[in-house]
């Protein structure tokens, strides 16, 4: 992906994971680079040179990348911008996948939007790629609503449309069906608290559209929401905009919901810590919380806490199928969470149903010891009721026998905590979680 700046992006991970979950990990890696003006016409020349498949482009180079192509898609000559190249024979393709992105997240949420009237919101490079959406896709109407009228008469003279009737108008007199914001109005920052239009234009009935995706339910799609209408965020354009490009790039069909997946995953920004008993989760996890200024949680206490008793005592009268029943509910509860770092307890992978959510809603890294360091940390410990037995050393390497695949399979990472200081393990966590993307 080359922009300038890009760092806010979620591209990364979201191709990253995918192309791992497709077993194409080792052949394909999406990178951030930064580019700046002067140097995009030598990039797209190491580009068709070089290893790469293609790109994505952002600001500010969406239009100016188009002269430098070897060929344009009907789509891109259309909208006037290039989002994604791929290569064909050797030669360049400047195409723009942000149409069909924005048609399939509408068609995902079972809006369609032929034969209904439209009010597309600011007429800036992505009102473009909408109205050329809206124009494939049969809209009746379309009307550009923008604070400065020019730029939106700019926009209805570039498209002939012959069966939908597109017209200018001012923010205050949005209407239709379906209501669009393609500005960043809205976007977390700075723009945060703003609404593209005024709230009140919003009526009952209408479907509120942003393609703002961060945050997911923007100031105007909260007060679409407060009047009951059906609400769109951007999360699916962004999605499925990336889908058909890492389908162009790859040749192959694409995961979309490891897509959606990578995408929450990201937003929600959870770490989870998983594995056995006295391999550190809970000191990590501190310390880990402290370094990033999360949010704290320990599983086990969050179970000890709703069963108002210990964990020895909830294993010793009511058995351990009540405990994991409780230990599953806590965990659906954690995942709602954002930003917080999650301790979990040993056995937290004994039910797929705790690992999916967990893989899903954080970044999980899975804490390992050697037998002879569990032994060790635990030593002077006599509270846990799967270590009451004569021989502990046995135990712990059957219980880890049976749970080792079971830790795999949950974990994004998994670093061995034998022989190091808590500082090293949690600046590895950070580095690789970031490296990750
Ligand atoms: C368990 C581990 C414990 C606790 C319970 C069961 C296990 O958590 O949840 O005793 O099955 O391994 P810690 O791993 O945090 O000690």
């Amino acid at each position: 992906m080359i922009g300038d700046p890009i760092d806010r992006s979620l591209s990364p991970v979201m191709h990253n994971s995918t192309l791992r979950e497709m077993g194409l990990g080792d052949e394909f890696v999406y990178e951030k680079i930064r580019v700046e003006r002067d140097e995009l016409e030598a990039f797209v020349q190491g580009l068709r040179d070089g290893d790469y498949h293609g790109a994505n482009v952002t600001i500010p180079h969406k239009v100016e990348v188009m002269r430098y192509m070897d060929r344009l898609t009907d789509a891109v000559e259309k909208i006037g911008a290039v989002n994604t190249i791929y290569k064909e024979n050797g030669m360049l393709v400047g195409d723009n996948t942000d149409h069909i992105g924005f048609i399939r997240s509408l068609k995902d949420e079972g809006v369609d939007v032929e034969d209904r009237h439209v009010t597309v919101i600011g007429a800036g490079g992505a009102a473009r790629a909408i109205i050329y959406a809206l124009l494939e896709g049969g809209a009746e109407s379309i009307l550009i609503a923008n604070r400065t009228r020019e730029n939106a008469v700019r926009i209805m003279e570039r498209f002939d449309h012959l069966e939908t009737q597109i017209s200018v108008g001012g923010l205050d007199e949005v209407h239709g069906d379906i209501l669009v914001n393609t500005t960043p109005l809205g976007m977390a920052g700075e723009l945060e608290n703003r609404s593209p239009i005024p709230v009140d234009r919003i009526t009952p009935n209408v479907v509120a559209v942003d393609i703002v995706y961060d945050p997911p339910k923007t100031r105007f799609l909260k007060a679409a929401q407060k009047r009951g209408c059906k609400t769109v965020s951007g999360i699916g354009m962004l999605i499925y905009q990336g889908a058909v490009a890492l389908e162009k790039w790859t040749g192959k069909k694409v995961p979309v919901d490891t897509m959606k997946e990578a995408v929450i995953r990201k937003m929600k920004d959870n770490i989870a810590l998983i594995g056995f008993m006295g391999t550190g989760k809970s000191t990590v996890g501190v310390s880990l919380a402290d370094s990033l200024g999360r949010d704290f949680i320990e599983v086990d206490e969050l179970i000890e806490e709703k069963a108002d008793k210990t964990i020895e005592k909830i294993f010793r009268e009511d058995g351990e199928e009540h405990f994991r029943t409780l230990e599953s509910e806590i965990i659906q509860d954690v995942c709602q969470k954002e930003d917080t770092v999650i301790s979990c307890g040993g056995g937290v992978v004994l039910d797929r149903r705790n690992s999916n959510s967990l893989k899903k809603n954080a970044y999980v890294v899975l804490l390992t010891a050697s037998t002879e360091e569990i032994l060790r940390r635990l030593s002077e410990d006599s509270s846990r009721p799967l270590l009451r037995c004569e021989n502990r050393e046995e135990r712990i390497k059957e219980l880890l026998d049976d749970r080792s695949e079971l830790y795999d399979d949950c974990a994004h990472i998994t670093i061995d905590t034998s022989d190091r200081g808590i500082d090293s393990i949690v600046d590895e966590i950070i580095r690789r979680k970031e490296g990750w993307s």
